[in-house]
């Protein structure tokens, strides 16, 4: 555990992901107290600025929009711990000079521990070149090393394999925390506990009372801007494969035998070892146009003309293991859509016929955000003297059932996990692998490398996605809840 001795070094100072998500979330631990005792936090870019401007350029993003007079004093105190060096990415000397800088600070240590702690906030076209540099010129000889590095990892199977060889060179898995920052989402973090420590949902989880199950990602803004960058991966590399996947790995292992980081991913490994790789008649994808004065993808200017990319997939997986087989997994994302959610849905079973004429189905709903929450609908008894069911819920909202909790930022809890070496909400370079095996034929597709690419179909902007959507999901088993159900009077005698 990285508690005192510790620097953190953040590459890509500089840039978006640092300033509006790594530096953000070092400064809620901090306020909160969780970092290492006197740490130090070392900004590292290309740009050339001097300590004062990125001190007042890390705290950018820090909200304290009513100037709290307690809030301002945290800021003003992590702007203390915070350097900054400017060097190249591919320049071993300019390590050496980082070296010389966190060399100084750790001369004041009272003990020889040193530990030193990487965080890569940037384009994965440096990733190799700053792991091989700081792995030769930065690396701590008394104490513990670690590197945080976040998607993308390659654009498919064999890109992947590649990158991730290429940084075993000089990183072991052990000193590696990958991040998929919807690890670190408190109500994912709560599927486990959800389906381990609960009897009654454990016993629920299957093929005999689940129906379908979708997880979907819907967000409310297109590309704006960051189109380039999107375009040459689409939604599927962007959300689908990482995101989504990680979250139907959770909900559909076996138990592990503990809750250690290994027995976890172990078991996350073996269900998505047990599903195929997607296939084009399971797949929907679409493309949103312009509406209501909002631009299309295509008229965003970073975008390439005529470009194919979807911004909207749907797409099923099929698990072939005793307790899944049979239960459709649809996985839904798209941008530009009609409100910001995501969310777990399962679908059970109809009620065996003969009392209940079209009851509406249970479902179980995990809202991973926004508004945390998990609420289970039921038919009940409608109350008075009607005899009557109606569908209704059993309702646990987190800001009303837990008001004074505060729900940690996804990059706070992961960073503090790689400080305190858990690997549990990190993936694993075998889960990496899987992930790819199983979307990398339909992207090979997609991309165009197995004849012309498929067309997406147009949605409009801030719509629910493709008119196609509907009879899509129907396809696979679920259903809308009746609007209305009634019991016949006879059954309550
Ligand atoms: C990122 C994607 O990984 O996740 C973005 O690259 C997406 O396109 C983002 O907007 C969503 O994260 P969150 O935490 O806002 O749901």
């Amino acid at each position: 555990e990285m508690k005192d001795n510790t620097i953190i070094v953040v590459f890509g100072a500089s840039g978006d992901l640092a300033k509006k998500k790594t530096l953000p979330a070092l400064f809620g631990l901090f306020r909160q107290g969780y970092l290492p005792t006197d740490v130090q936090i070392v900004g590292y870019a290309r740009t050339k600025m001097d300590k004062a401007d990125f001190q007042s350029r890390a705290v950018s993003y820090i909200k304290n929009p009513d100037n709290n007079a307690a809030i301002s004093a945290s800021i003003q105190k992590f702007q203390d711990i915070l350097t900054y060096v400017d060097g190249g990415y591919d320049d071993g000397s300019a390590f050496d000079a980082l070296n010389v800088h966190l060399e100084a600070i750790e001369a004041k240590y009272a003990s020889k521990e040193r530990n030193r702690l990487f965080y890569f906030a940037l384009p994965p076209n440096v990733f190799v070149p700053v792991a091989k540099n700081i792995k030769e010129h930065c690396y701590a000889e008394t104490g513990v090393n670690r590197v945080i590095v976040e998607k993308p990892f390659g654009s498919d199977l064999d890109s992947a394999r590649e990158l991730l060889n290429a940084l075993k060179q000089y990183w072991s898995e052990e000193e590696t925390y990958r991040i998929d920052h919807y690890l670190g989402k408190e109500m994912v973090k709560n599927i486990l506990v959800l389906r381990f420590a609960n009897v009654a949902m454990g016993s629920m989880w299957d093929k005999t009372h689940i129906s379908n199950v979708q997880i979907t990602f819907k967000e409310p803004f297109g590309t704006e801007g960051r189109g380039g960058y999107f375009d040459s991966f689409g939604i599927i590399r962007d959300v689908l494969q990482n995101h989504l996947l990680q979250v139907l790995s959770i909900l559909t292992m076996e138990r592990p035998v503990s809750f250690s980081a290994e027995d976890i991913r172990d078991e996350k490994v073996k269900v998505l070892r047990s599903i195929p790789p997607i296939t084009r008649e399971d797949t929907l994808l679409g493309q949103y146009v312009g509406a209501d004065g909002k631009p299309g993808y295509l008229e965003d200017a970073t975008v390439p003309r005529g470009s194919v990319c979807p911004t909207f997939a749907a797409t099923t997986l099929w698990i072939h293991n005793p307790r899944w087989e049979g239960v459709p997994f649809i996985l839904k994302a798209g941008k530009a859509l009609n409100e910001a959610k995501v969310e777990v849905r399962i679908q059970f079973k109809n009620t065996t016929q003969g009392i209940f004429n079209d009851i509406a189905r249970n479902e179980l709903i995990i809202r991973i955000q926004p508004s945390e929450a998990v609420y289970l609908k039921i038919n009940a008894k409608t109350p008075g003297l009607q005899t009557r069911a109606m569908a209704t819920e059993m309702d646990l909202t987190y800001n009303r059932r837990f008001a004074d909790a505060k729900i940690p930022e996804a990059y706070e809890a992961l960073i503090l996990d790689a400080l305190q070496g858990d690997h549990s909400n990190f993936v694993r370079h075998d889960e990496l692998d899987v992930a790819w095996k199983i979307f990398t034929p339909i992207l090979h597709w997609i991309d165009g490398q197995s004849g012309a690419p498929p067309k997406p179909v147009p949605y409009p902007y801030g719509s629910r996605g493709p008119a196609e959507l509907n009879a899509f999901v129907e396809r696979y088993g679920y259903q809308r809840s009746p609007s209305r159900y009634e019991w016949p009077v006879t059954n309550l005698g």
